[in-house]
């Protein structure tokens, strides 16, 4: 079976993630990959773009291109009805009142996850050579690609709880039950939810099939949230491997107002160089009207790949390395930017378990065994890659805090 390639579009608000999503969709298409262009963005603008209308079923095209746009209302009457009736009931079972319950049970995250589900179950299917994904801005989309991880948690919480509440039942036989227990089909469900998430996290962190690309404006507030979007998907796993760089002014701009833009935007530019060198980088520049419909969007994707294929991966370097350096074992996490200068980096370790914080985000990341029995000795920031030196353990496992520069 050969993998499905994932390509990722992310930035700030507005940059043209939609319209550079569409266009490497329609050039994939065009170029004979069997291609499913979907937008995660509640706000959804993909159907404007292509001028089409979409909606949350899956829905062809042209040829070799599909569309959806995802509807968590949809995906919750469709597929999450067992589990969110029995959570509803369970919280109506301590008291919770039924209309209430009914939107607790809608938890954290799930439209995130109906669109993960996706990526999963395009993948085992074998319709599809492409997925690209039209993301939110960048600040839900971090929370969107580190779902696989919350959710893992989450459901491992709810796993346990669940088991618990079985175990009560047997020894309260006899006596009289508050508490409704699940049904096998929620049970199921619950461990589905389980294997599916990793599968995921398995598609979207390799490298060789799943691709985040950030497009990024020359202007300066762009650039440096993007910058930390960066680093936030690298401590999460995702390989970033290339930029596109959207609404260049062209050099024969013209005079007064732009002749200015122009000089402002080559400081922006050659920042965007140094920041992301040896990214890839893609370029295109800006159009005299809005981006819409196929026309302008083939123009765009000329502008952007040329000759070249957006199926082409650019990069396969993993965020994540371990190593050994004489006789200490090295994890080393690629930072590319420090996230804010006066908020620390900070590590938690427990047995098998590392906790990185950094700027109110929390990446899990479970060690080898041959980590068990060692401990955080000490951890420092190396040209964009946070090493984290493990020494055997003294004692038991102990948090460890590590200052920034
Ligand atoms: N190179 C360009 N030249 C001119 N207009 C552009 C260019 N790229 C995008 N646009 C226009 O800018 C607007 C925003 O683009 P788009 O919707 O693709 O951005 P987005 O990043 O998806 O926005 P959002 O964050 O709201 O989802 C659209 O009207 C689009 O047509
Ligand atoms: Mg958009």
């Amino acid at each position: 079976m050969i993998a499905i390639r994932v390509i990722v579009y992310t930035g700030k608000g507005g940059v043209g993630k939609t319209s550079v999503a569409a266009a490497t969709a329609l050039r994939l298409a065009k170029l004979g990959h069997r291609t499913v262009i979907m937008s995660t963005d509640s706000a959804h603008s993909l159907s404007d773009s292509l001028q089409v209308p979409l909606s949350g079923e899956v829905r062809k095209i042209s040829d070799n291109l599909d569309a959806l746009e995802i509807d968590v209302q949809h995906e919750l009457e469709q597929k999450w009805t067992e589990i969110q009736n029995y959570i509803s009931e369970f919280l109506g079972s301590q008291g919770v009142e039924p209309i209430t319950a009914k939107e607790l049970a809608v938890f954290p995250g799930m439209e995130f996850m109906s669109a993960l589900f996706y990526v999963e179950e395009f993948s085992g299917r074998e319709e599809y050579d492409a997925i690209v994904i039209d993301t939110a801005p960048t600040a839900d989309t971090v929370r969107l690609l580190s779902y696989p991880d919350v959710a893992n948690w989450y459901f491992e919480k709810i796993f346990g709880i669940v088991r618990n509440l079985i175990k009560i039942a047997r020894v309260t036989v006899g006596k009289v039950m508050k508490t409704p227990m699940p049904s096998d089909k929620v049970l199921q469900d619950i461990d589905s939810i389980r294997r599916r998430l990793a599968k995921v996290k398995e598609i979207m962190t390799d490298p060789e099939q799943t691709s985040v690309r950030l497009v990024v404006n020359p202007e300066k507030m762009v650039i440096t949230e993007t910058m930390r979007a960066y680093s936030y998907l690298s401590l999460y796993g995702y390989t970033v491997e290339s930029v596109v760089i959207n609404r260049i002014f062209p050099e024969d701009s013209g005079d007064g107002y732009f002749r200015d833009k122009l000089e402002e935007q080559k400081e922006h530019l050659a920042q965007i160089e140094v920041a992301f060198s040896p990214l890839k980088m893609l370029r295109a520049n800006i159009f005299s009207t809005e981006i819409v419909g196929r026309n302008s969007l083939q123009l765009l994707a000329d502008m952007l790949f040329g000759e070249s294929d957006p199926f082409e991966i650019y990069s396969t370097e993993k965020p994540m390395r371990m190593y050994e350096e004489g006789d200490t074992q090295v994890l080393a996490l690629k930072i590319p930017f420090r996230i804010d200068d006066s908020r620390r980096v900070e590590l938690y370790n427990r047995k098998d378990l590392l906790i990185v914080t950094m700027g109110g985000y929390k990446r899990m990341i479970t060690l080898p065994h041959s980590y068990a029995s060692k401990e955080v000795g000490g951890a420092e920031f190396e040209d964009g890659w946070l090493k984290i030196r493990f020494r055997e353990a003294e004692e038991d496992g102990r948090g460890a805090e590590e200052e920034g520069d």
